[in-house]
């Protein structure tokens, strides 16, 4: 069933386009590392203050620019990964590490939503984003490797 749908992706026009095209996916490879790069960059300065960095930097004025850009990153991120993913669909769905980039990229969400919903022991919330997230950026990078 899985294995159907990831041939049936494989094959579909838009990764038959993305692996054929000399500029589609190297576009969407850069798009998903600015995304990436605007993510992190946000959510680490958003994840230090948490933990007790920078005091003097005023969290409520903080926390909503950093959510908004790590949104847009987010979402560039999302719309430039999933020609990429279709691609090479089969190969990377069997990588140890793309399983392990999504499986970090869960659990960041799920503590961004536990963060947002109660908002206590904050400290312990931006330290284990900024683990995740960090596993997100190094099992993406290292995937294209093994
Ligand atoms: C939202 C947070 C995400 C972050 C921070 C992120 C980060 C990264 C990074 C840093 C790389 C390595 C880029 C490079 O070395 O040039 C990468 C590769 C990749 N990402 Fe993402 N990514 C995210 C989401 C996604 C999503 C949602 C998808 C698919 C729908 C995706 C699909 C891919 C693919 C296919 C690759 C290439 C992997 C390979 O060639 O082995 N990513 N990602």
């Amino acid at each position: 069933m899985i294995g159907e749908a990831l041939a049936a992706l494989h094959g579909s026009g838009l990764a038959q386009f993305a692996r054929g095209s000399s500029w589609f996916y190297p576009a969407m490879a850069s798009i998903h590392l600015l995304g990436a790069a605007t993510l992190f960059g946000a959510l680490a300065v958003l994840d230090l203050r948490l933990m007790g960095f920078a005091p003097a930097l005023p969290r409520a004025a903080l926390e909503p620019v950093a959510v908004r850009l790590a949104l847009g990153g987010a979402c560039a991120c999302a719309v430039s990964g999933a020609p990429m993913f279709a691609a090479g669909a089969i190969g990377l769905a069997a990588n140890p590490l793309f399983q392990l980039k999504f499986a970090a990229l869960a659990a960041a969400a799920l503590n961004a939503l536990a963060h947002h919903a109660h908002g206590a022991a904050p400290a312990r919330h931006g330290a284990i984003s900024l683990a995740c997230w960090t596993i997100v950026l190094v099992a993406g990078v290292v995937s294209a490797y093994v």
